[in-house]
């Protein structure tokens, strides 16, 4: 195997990675920029000897989880070198930090100073490690200690572990570490979250386990909100949101879009729609968007709004793809992303609505989303006018962007 040698100084972040959060990405900061290292190898184990095997996601969600996290990294972090390894999950069987080392030596070089980030807690299980003295003679340790936990007590093992096997181990304490994989998968099950989780959860990760139901949170989600829909909404305003949901699906597979995360959008578009206007009014009070001059008296017009800052309060849903596509749902906007415009074409073409023309938008979505959108704006505009109501300004920039995208097309 070729040797690289020009790195000097390199950081070991090894783990499950089940899944990777903001403080692995923070760990990999600090130990970069404290010990001066040139880069830091994130390494997924493959089959962790010291944890349970059944609390694991299977090695290449987890795998493709941690490299969507460290493009992202390198892009917002181009000081940081962060890389994945794959080494440990090349391995077949359970894996030991001692093969990783003697295989990342025989990578790159004698020459080479390694550094092993581990949790505090670890310090105390070190001498359980195979060949833990040969791997005290190999690596250098950072062990970082969460706040709020004693210090004393590591710094004493430590002192023990140096004094006693040559043990090179660096204490450095943190409040940036806030959540583990653990306590991150946990609360995602418990469908509220909490906003350190909000915060340390990373957006690719979230997406990724929407995606792919990763430990149940799709399936568990869409049944706590589906049964919540069917207790407290009107039995046609349901059937309308499953039929939206359903077409939603539909449109994604079409245009190649992530189906759970459309039904996601689409089961919650209308959620708030019964509410009364003055509740509706309070919650885009509260958060701040969606009340203006036009909007102000209309059911129609706050629903998108509030529902879109209800269901992170209420489900704990992250992000603001899924927010924004129910907040445009029902004036569409300038520039819609993809999701946007499902939602925005599902609620209308849904097979139990009806409306004049219902089937050329039906046939024309079949082929392209946007000029199935752009009949639809031009329809709503139209019935604001009929209804002599006043046009909100995010219909008409709605209708004027895709008018001019589908001729300049054309
Ligand atoms: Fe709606
Ligand atoms: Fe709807």
């Amino acid at each position: 195997m070729a040797k690289k040698s020009m790195t000097k100084s390199i950081g070991i972040l090894g783990g499950t990675f089940d899944p990777v959060h903001k403080g692995h990405l923070k760990l990999a900061a600090i130990a970069c920029e404290r010990f001066r290292l040139d880069k830091i190898l994130f390494i997924p184990c493959n089959d962790p000897p010291h944890k349970m095997k059944d609390r694991i996601a299977n090695s290449n969600d987890r795998l493709n989880m941690l490299e969507k996290a460290i493009d992202d990294a390198n892009i917002y972090r181009p000081n940081h070198k962060f890389e994945v390894s794959t080494v440990e999950m090349d391995r077949q069987g359970k894996t030991y930090t001692i093969d990783t080392l003697i295989q990342l030596k025989e990578i790159y070089g004698d020459g080479c100073n390694f550094y092993f980030i581990i949790g505090a807690d670890v310090v105390m299980d070190l001498v359980t490690w195979r060949n833990f003295e040969e791997v005290f003679r190999l690596v250098k340790f950072i062990a970082f200690n969460r706040q709020g936990f004693p210090a004393a007590k590591t710094q004493k093992q430590i002192d023990f572990l140096k004094e006693k096997y040559g043990a090179k181990i660096s204490l450095v304490n943190t409040d940036l570490i806030k959540v583990s994989s653990t306590e991150i998968r946990e609360e995602l099950l418990e469908i509220k979250k909490s906003d350190t989780i909000k915060d340390e959860m990373l957006m690719t990760t979230y997406d990724y386990i929407i995606l792919n139901n990763l430990y149940g949170y799709f399936d568990k989600l869409k049944k706590v909100i589906l049964a919540d829909l069917k207790s407290s909404l009107r039995k046609d305003r349901y059937e309308h949101t499953v039929s939206v949901m359903d077409t939603a699906c539909e449109l994604a597979i079409r245009f190649e879009y992530d189906t759970n995360k459309a039904q996601l959008a689409a089961m919650l578009h209308d959620v708030v729609k019964e509410y009364p206007i003055e509740k509706l009014q309070a919650i885009c009070l509260k958060s701040g968007r969606g009340l203006d001059k036009c909007s102000r008296n209309s059911t129609n017009l706050l629903h998108g709004p509030a529902a879109a800052f209800i269901i992170e309060e209420k489900y704990g849903i992250i992000g603001n793809e899924i927010s924004n596509s129910i907040y445009y749902h029902t004036t569409g906007r300038g520039n819609m992303s993809m999701l946007e415009k499902i939602v925005y074409v599902a609620d209308k073409i849904e097979p139990l609505n009806n409306f004049n023309g219902i089937d050329k938008v039906r046939k024309v979505a079949k082929k392209s989303i946007d000029e199935a959108l752009l009949i639809l704006l031009e329809k709503s505009i139209e019935r604001v006018k009929t209804e002599q109501k006043e046009l909100h300004s995010l219909q008409s920039s709605a209708f004027n962007h895709y008018n001019k995208a589908l001729k300049t097309k054309k």
